[in-house]
């Protein structure tokens, strides 16, 4: 089973990243094949609306989305991990969401299936932590994040959403954040 995690934050180490790596270890733990790539590492432009996917659904922008998009269609299980930026999800998230604009038209358009030619069931987490504890702050991002999922015919199948979380690697002071990620991780693979 391969697992991809996608970190969203730019801040290395940060607290969606710390999350992130137990989710990945504890799904490895259990057999799984995980790989992590961080956004903020990559060019991804975003999405331009010039329909170039509309008859092939492969995106004519050449940059590292495309490598995103294959390892998108890879995967039987994805774990995004963003914190919440006014009140949605990262930009660097948010421009590789909208690049996969050609995965909805492979799904939508196209009629193809978002997970190449295998028929299995794919299942997402979305991580998520913000520094406040403002009324719906998760509502938006995994707003976002559930369309998203549908897109790529996964499941929305757990969220780990931690708000009042602000410094830089506060997620390691909660009392069992961390914990909670390493069985999620164990959890999203079994
Ligand atoms: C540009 C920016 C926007 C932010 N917007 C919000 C917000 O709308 N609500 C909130 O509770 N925290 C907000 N925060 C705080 C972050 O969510 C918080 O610091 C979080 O712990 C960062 O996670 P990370 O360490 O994984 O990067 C914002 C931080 C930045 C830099």
């Amino acid at each position: 089973m391969r697992v991809l995690g996608i970190a969203g934050s730019p801040r290395r180490g940060g607290n969606t990243d710390l999350l992130l790596a137990e989710v990945m270890r504890g799904a490895a733990s259990s057999g799984a094949e995980v790989k992590t790539i961080t956004l903020n590492e990559m060019t991804i432009a975003p999405c331009q609306h010039c329909d170039g996917c509309l008859e092939t659904g492969r995106c004519k922008v050449e940059d590292d989305m495309q490598m995103v998009h294959t390892e998108l269609m890879k995967a039987d299980r994805l774990v995004l991990a963003s914190p919440v930026y006014f009140m949605g999800v990262t930009a660097q998230t948010k421009a590789m969401i909208d690049r996969c604009q050609a995965l909805w038209v492979r799904k939508y358009i196209l009629k193809l299936p978002a997970s190449g030619s295998r028929q299995v069931e794919r299942k997402g987490l979305f991580i998520s932590v913000g520094g406040t504890k403002s009324a719906n702050l998760f509502q938006p991002a995994v707003a976002t994040v559930k369309s998203w999922f549908r897109t790529l015919d996964v499941s929305y199948a757990g969220e780990l959403l931690f708000p009042g979380v602000d410094e830089k690697g506060a997620i390691a002071k909660h009392p069992d954040a961390l914990h909670q990620a390493f069985l999620a991780g164990q959890g999203l693979v079994e």
